[in-house]
């Protein structure tokens, strides 16, 4: 069956794409129809899509077709003739309600979970971190390695993306792992994916940023466990805790807020993720967008129990930089220090 497609394929497309055929390629992956197929979630896209193609190809083929058949059997045959009385039929108005009704919220359904699920990276999912920037992606690994337009992932492990943007917005995407989202100034978003096959596979900014947003492309490089291991070994670099506890102390943080906790500011350990309780009486988690937001405008959100003198660090701390203190805080773990729970 599959065979005969390619044969009959072959025969109508141009000579370079029946090469490819002939030499074993698939019909997906040769024709530019569709992007390749190489993360968990690509297979679950695309269901999506052609059961809308689906849904569309089936009404429009019906609406044309009643409207051909209508417009010969019901045309006016005589200058007299007028149309019959025709009665309401309930049964008929609800069948027409219902079954559209029912196949919009198909789709709505459908397409939520699809939304929810990529949404949520999973928890042991590999971090890495994404700054956008005219024109560039910088990416940094956890332990360390930092790439231009680069982004090497493991293969069958989740990789999450927090991502932002040092000037305008701008959004990442990888066709062939069916993701995109915008990196936005200000604050994180996430993506997550895990890869399924390994290859070089196209990384584009998705929002017009500026003059050279067609220039802001990319490689994603999918490796083996031990390929991709190798790979982040052989840098030189610190990895990104370390990094951060070097920047922690070059902008000596440690002063307010050292192992014990201080009068002016509270103890770090265990910071991360954990119920801050303010002194407008709300509590907030101190996630990514806290910490940042914390750096940049320390009066935003006032930790109940301290003073407001925190000096603002907008200007001295720049978006790769703040990604940096947040994975020093990330790593600050309350078991692994005598810092005791957070405050
Ligand atoms: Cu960045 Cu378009």
């Amino acid at each position: 069956m599959i065979d005969t497609l390619s044969r009959a394929a072959s025969a109508l497309l141009p000579a370079r794409t029946a090469l490819a055929f002939a030499e074993g390629g698939g019909l997906w992956t040769d024709v530019p129809l569709f992007p390749e197929s190489a993360s968990t979630t690509a297979g679950r896209v695309d269901a999506l899509y052609f059961y809308l193609i689906g849904i569309t190809i089936f009404f429009s083929t019906a609406i044309f077709l009643c409207l051909f058949v209508f417009a010969v059997k019901y045309r006016r045959r005589s200058e007299s003739e007028r149309p019959k009385r025709i009665a309401e039929r309930i049964g008929v108005e609800v069948f027409w309600t219902a079954v559209p009704l029912a196949i919009a919220l198909s789709i709505f359904g459908w397409g939520t979970k699809l939304y929810i699920d990529e949404s949520l990276p999973p928890a042991d999912a590999l971090d890495v971190y994404v700054v956008g920037r005219q024109w560039m992606w910088q990416v940094q690994h956890s332990e360390g390695r930092r790439e231009i337009n680069e982004l090497h992932v493991p293969m069958g492990r989740p990789v999450k993306l927090t991502m932002t943007s040092e000037d305008v917005i701008h959004s990442f995407y990888v066709p062939a792992f069916r993701v995109k989202r915008d990196a936005v100034p200000g604050r994180y978003s996430t993506e997550w994916f895990q890869a399924t096959k390994p290859g070089r596979y196209h990384l584009f900014c998705a929002e017009y940023c500026g003059t050279k947003h067609s220039a802001m492309i990319g490689w994603v490089t999918v490796m083996t466990p031990a390929d991709y291991q190798r790979w982040l070994t052989s840098g030189t670099e610190l990895p990104v805790g370390a990094e951060g506890e070097r920047l922690f102390g070059r902008l000596a943080c440690g002063t307010c807020h050292g192992p014990e906790s201080t009068d002016r500011g509270p103890a770090l350990a265990g910071l991360f993720g954990s119920v801050r309780r303010l002194q407008n009486g709300r509590s907030v988690i101190a996630d990514e967008s806290y910490i940042r937001e914390s750096i940049l405008d320390p009066n935003a959100k006032l930790l109940a129990g301290y003073p407001a003198v925190m000096p603002t660090y907008r200007g001295q701390i720049s978006e790769p930089e703040l990604l940096l203190i947040l994975a020093y805080l990330k790593s600050l773990d309350v078991e692994t220090l005598a810092g005791g729970a957070p405050k």
